[in-house]
């Protein structure tokens, strides 16, 4: 069986995302951004965080494969939902849940740079950066925590626990 442990509360994740949507909405004054969403984790951070952007901001998804039902990255990501717009000449912006090895992102960077955005740049709310495996710069950061598995405000265990308001941390289970 899990254990759950608070970690961050709603308020800390609230002031956190207002500040990182100031930050952006700064960045881009005058002009636009497309924010894509790395799904499922990203989709709650990126609804929060959207509605705190006041530059004019759509929204798009991708879908990559990376943990399966495990605690453990496979190694190698795959796309399995691309963008549905084109990227040419647009102020893109990255949004991921956590960078943990950092092989999403810099696979996620290497994929959409490829395609001439205007500028890219890449926001995630969590950050654990002892973990990383290849070097990433990730241009809005919210957290940096440390080496633990996290669980709510979106993020999962085998699909589970993404719909807590709060971030926990787990701390034991069968499948770890
Ligand atoms: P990376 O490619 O190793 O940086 O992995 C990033 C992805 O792994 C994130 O998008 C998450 O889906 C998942 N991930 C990494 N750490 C955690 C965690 O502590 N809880 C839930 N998902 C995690
Ligand atoms: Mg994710």
């Amino acid at each position: 069986m899990e254990t759950v442990r608070p970690f961050i509360t709603r308020e800390q994740i609230a002031d956190k995302v207002c500040e990182l949507g100031f930050r952006i909405s700064e960045d881009f004054q005058g002009d636009s951004v497309i924010l894509i969403g790395v799904l499922k984790g990203a989709s709650i951070f990126l609804a929060d965080l959207a509605r705190q952007i006041t530059v004019d901001a759509a929204f798009d998804f991708i879908a990559v494969s990376s943990y399966g039902n495990l605690t453990q990255h496979s190694g190698e990501v795959r796309l399995l939902k691309d963008v549905d717009e084109s990227l040419e000449d647009r102020n893109v912006i990255l949004v991921e849940d956590i960078a943990d090895t950092g092989l999403t992102l810099s696979y996620l960077k290497n994929l959409f740079s490829a395609r001439r955005p205007k500028q890219l740049k890449i926001a995630a709310l969590l950050d654990k950066k002892c973990r990383r495996m290849v070097p990433i710069s990730i241009d809005y950061v919210g957290f940096v925590i440390p080496d633990e598995f996290v669980i709510g405000y979106g993020m999962d265990l085998a699909g589970r626990y993404r719909n807590l308001s709060e971030i926990c941390v787990l701390e034991s289970s069968a499948a770890m």
